[in-house]
């Protein structure tokens, strides 16, 4: 498995709570996404999510590369099996920059997925923490997701409560 310095990483690993990483142990590795995870699983790993369809490995680097040119927008975590070095589970924090709130930032959580094989041992926790943390390290005021019903009790356990509603439009 290659080491954090030697991948092309969406954003730089020190955001990466250290106390996570610990818990997690040390068969677990997680990290920013990197430029050639389309190589270690990452749509498998979204496939529990909805139909993930691969990208070419050039679609896969254009749209990492148009994200990271968005500095400090987009946080996408992965947690790595160390000895397969692939995937098994992923999610993503966009920052959202508004002028209400003394020109705040408000985190979005969005496609948070655990490999079938690994669900219940904590990883979904541990990237819903991991990103709260990235959150609040980049000044965000609050964090919200938008989930389904059989969701609401995970996101409870991770001190989530629930307020409004989602609307959607699809084009
Ligand atoms: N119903 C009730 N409790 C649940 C559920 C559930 N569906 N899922 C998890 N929990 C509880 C666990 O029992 C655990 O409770 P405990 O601390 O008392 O033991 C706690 O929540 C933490 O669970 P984890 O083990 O961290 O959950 P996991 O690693 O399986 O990840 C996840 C949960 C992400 C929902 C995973 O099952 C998954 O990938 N599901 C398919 C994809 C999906 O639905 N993702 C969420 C989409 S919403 C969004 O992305 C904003």
């Amino acid at each position: 498995m290659k080491s954090d310095n030697q991948l092309d990483l969406l954003f730089d690993s020190s955001l990466i709570p250290s106390i996570i990483q610990e818990q997690l142990g040390p068969d677990l590795h997680l990290r920013p996404l990197a430029s050639d995870d389309n190589t270690r699983g990452h749509f498998d790993v979204l496939s529990v999510l909805t139909v993930a369809p691969q990208l070419s490995a050039k679609a896969y680097k254009d749209k990492f590369d148009e994200l990271k040119a968005c500095a400090g927008t987009y946080f996408i975590i992965v947690i790595v099996n160390v000895s397969t070095d692939k995937i098994v589970g992923s999610g993503s924090l966009i920052v959202e920059r508004k002028f209400l709130r003394s020109a705040g930032l408000v985190g979005h959580i969005e496609d948070i997925a655990v490999s079938k094989a690994v669900q219940g041992k904590k990883l979904g926790l541990r990237i819903i923490n991991a990103l709260e943390e990235i959150g609040a390290a980049r000044g965000c005021y609050k964090i919200i997701l938008d989930c389904s019903d059989k969701n609401i009790p995970f996101y409870e356990k991770c001190g989530f409560k629930h307020k409004e509603y989602q609307m959607v439009r699809y084009m």
